[in-house]
């Protein structure tokens, strides 16, 4: 009989591939995370051979427990609709079935942001937090998760909202902070334009700032002036496969005690 495991995240970034079975009752590695570089170019077949050697590596550990992969892009229905930071050969491409069929067995595909949400909903910085709650992760792009009464709202992609006639990332991702060498407060600027968008459009009780940059969350957020509390994300850069394990094991239908409200 096959041995049911921990549940498996997959997060694939622009640089790295990485994995880890986690434990839904505490949203904790189970194991030491593995990690590949992402092939360039970043197809699915590239990238599709690449989760299956995380998968491989951790095939004892997980038995038949189900998969949570996320991709930087919108995912409806398992087929991905965009790729801003990814190879274009993902767009409509239906990588949740791809994934199946190379792995033989449950899959679930989620947008990297929303599954970062997810899990710092349950386990992270959000998790007391009943209400309308936003996440933002900046990194090379900037993406979101919104998140209402423990729902996840999917795809909100809040990073590409057009603010002052621009592409929202495009000014306020970090990588954007990196390329122009702006100091921390010249970039709270930015993120100051950036968060007071947010805000009057949806009054949010939270906003939970993720991404590589939270860890020096102490160096900037004090600067932004907003009504919404705002606070940096815990989790970090295990949010995502955390988030995307959470999803793949309630999409397949494995209870896990919920949070009270
Ligand atoms: C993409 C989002 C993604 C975000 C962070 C954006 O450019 O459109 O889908 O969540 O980057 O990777």
């Amino acid at each position: 009989m096959a041995k049911h495991g921990n549940p498996l995240g997959i997060d694939i970034g622009g640089s790295g591939i990485k994995g880890a079975p986690v434990d839904l009752a505490t949203g904790t590695f189970t194991a030491k995370r593995l990690r590949f570089d992402t092939p360039q170019p970043s197809t699915p077949e590239a990238v599709i051979d690449a989760v299956a050697k995380v998968v491989e590596h951790f095939k004892d550990e997980i038995g038949d427990a189900p998969i949570g992969v996320t991709v930087p892009a919108v995912v409806t229905h398992g087929t991905v609709r965009s790729a801003a930071n990814i190879d274009h050969g993902w767009i409509d491409f239906d990588g949740e079935l791809a994934l199946e069929t190379k792995l033989g067995r449950d899959v679930t595909l989620v947008n990297d942001a929303d599954a970062a949400g997810y899990a710092e909903l349950h386990y992270g910085a959000a998790r007391d937090e009943f209400g309308l709650v936003i996440l933002t992760t900046l990194g090379t792009g900037i993406g979101s998760a919104i998140l209402y009464n423990n729902l996840l709202v999917p795809n909100s992609e809040l990073g590409h909202l057009e603010i002052d006639g621009n592409d929202a990332e495009k000014d306020a991702a970090s990588s954007v902070k990196d390329a122009l060498g702006l100091s921390y407060e010249e970039y709270a600027t930015r993120l100051q334009r950036y968060y007071s968008v947010l805000e009057a459009l949806f009054s949010p009780d939270l906003i939970v700032v993720g991404g590589g940059i939270s860890k020096d969350a102490d160096k900037f957020l004090h600067l932004l002036e907003l009504r919404t509390p705002i606070i940096p994300a815990t989790l970090q850069n295990k949010a995502g496969i955390i988030g995307a394990a959470r999803l793949a094991a309630e999409a397949a239908g494995v209870k896990v005690k919920p949070k009270k409200g």
